[in-house]
């Protein structure tokens, strides 16, 4: 059996290295390529049914991955635009690096789950892209409302709503 860590039960000695310990998990190097993760359905869902009026416009998904948070925009009817920095199995409307490109729609709403530890410029760069009075929704860990540059955001642009999901969300690595 393994542990959180993905350690073996057996290996005694791993249990007693307190570098293995302060380390396991959150070891430089361990998340996925391109910080690649799954945004599970029911996120996206809770997000459209409350807030359907999110769809009225068209979304962009500046990095759809595999199309987790696209193909449930269409499910309701929502039109999307699904772009991210490689292509894999879904089919993107084009490949771009979105913090280094112009974007090429303003009149839309953004969904999306960014990468990380990208998350901060992914939000500056949308705010400025989208035209006022538009949405840009993130989904993110709950712990990225601490921290100063953060909060030097949410100064200039106050978060219009904060959803805390009850349930824990699991992001499965892809
Ligand atoms: C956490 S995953 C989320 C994927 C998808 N949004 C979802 O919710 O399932 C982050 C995605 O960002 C993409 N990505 C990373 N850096 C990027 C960049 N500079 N421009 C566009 N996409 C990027 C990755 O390829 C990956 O698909």
């Amino acid at each position: 059996m393994t542990d959180l860590f993905g350690r073996s039960d057996d290996v005694e000695t791993d249990r007693n290295t307190q570098q293995n310990v302060t380390l396991g998990r959150f070891r430089a190097g361990d998340r996925a390529p391109l910080d690649f993760y799954e945004t599970p359905r029911e996120a996206t869902e809770a997000l459209i049914y409350h807030h359907p009026s999110l769809l009225d416009k068209p979304i962009l998904e500046p990095c759809a991955g595999n199309g987790a948070i696209s193909r449930v925009v269409q499910e309701f009817a929502g039109k999307v635009e699904s772009w991210d920095i490689t292509e894999r199995e879904f089919p993107l409307d084009g490949v771009w690096n979105f913090l280094s490109e112009e974007g090429k729609e303003d009149d839309v709403n953004i969904i999306t789950n960014p990468p990380y530890e990208h998350a901060l410029p992914f939000i500056r760069k949308s705010l400025a892209m989208v035209l006022p009075g538009n949405h840009v929704c993130f989904l993110l860990r709950v712990l990225f409302l601490e921290g100063i540059e953060r909060r030097k955001l949410f100064d200039e642009h106050p978060p219009v709503e904060v959803a805390v999901f009850s349930k824990r969300i699991h992001f499965p690595r892809a």
